[in-house]
């Protein structure tokens, strides 16, 4: 299973590229998702995933987010990976999360990496780790840098063994997430695309695009599959 900023549509999240709700519409990436970007200027950066972070607190799970959790206590055996950072998943009670992009509302130190706990969210400017003082940078992962090598072994990993992949809520553009839903369908799994929109999504065998928004068609499959539960 992977997710993409679709899911989170439906609990009031912009997602990147949708052309009025999208956040890249309003910022361009190389200005505020970069470690170049943060280097120029870090008070910034910390400042728009700050706003972010409030949104991202401040919204409900939604029923896809619900239906995937549920799906995970019905009895199949579920590898939900995301490349969301809101950390909606986790509050709708999916246990396991396997999170490509990090996760804003965490900060880590921008020297050594480690997260950090922090009540600074409100400031105006990136504050510093309490340890060496370096500023503190949310813990995502910016355009350039790697992965989180755990999360992306899981996730090829679970492509490639799987019986039935469900890519929902994404556009495939990022790599290496837009290349999982191949991995699976060259593996011999079943692919469901889940979107509200048909637009830049890839065909082939074994890809079936099922069209609408996540928050009606994953409670929709629950129900036909485990009715009446
Ligand atoms: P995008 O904004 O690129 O794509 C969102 C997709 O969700 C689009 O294909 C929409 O058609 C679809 N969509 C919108 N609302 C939906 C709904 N209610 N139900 C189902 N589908 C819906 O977001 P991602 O694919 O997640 O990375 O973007 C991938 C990465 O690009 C992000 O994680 C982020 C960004 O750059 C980083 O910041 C590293």
């Amino acid at each position: 299973m992977l997710t993409g900023a679709g899911v989170s549509a439906e609990s009031g999240i912009p997602t990147f590229r949708d052309a009025l709700s999208g956040w890249w519409a309003r910022y361009r990436p190389e200005e505020l998702a970069t470690p170049e970007a943060f280097a120029r200027d870090p008070d910034l950066v910390w400042r728009w995933y700050a706003e972010r972070r409030r949104h991202a607190i401040g919204a409900d799970p939604n029923a896809g987010h619900r239906a995937l959790a549920r799906l995970a206590r019905l009895g199949p055996r579920v590898t939900l990976v995301t490349q969301n950072v809101d950390g909606l998943h986790q509050r709708a009670g999916s246990a396991a999360v396997h999170e490509l992009h990090g996760n804003l509302t965490r900060a880590r130190c921008s020297r050594e990496g480690r997260v950090v706990e922090t009540d600074r969210w409100d400031a105006t400017t990136a504050p510093p780790c309490p340890t060496c003082g370096a500023r503190l940078r949310p813990d995502v992962v910016w355009f350039g840098e790697p992965l989180p090598a755990r999360a992306l072994e899981v996730a090829l990993e679970a492509a490639a063994a799987c019986d039935v992949f469900l890519a929902v809520g994404t556009s495939n553009l990022v790599e290496p997430a837009a290349s999982l839903p191949w991995i699976a369908a060259a593996a011999g799994a079943c692919v469901g695309v889940v979107n509200l929109s048909p637009r830049g999504q890839r065909t082939g065998p074994r890809i079936h695009p099922v069209l609408g928004s996540a928050g009606t068609v994953l409670p929709a499959l629950l129900e036909a599959a485990w009715p009446r539960t």
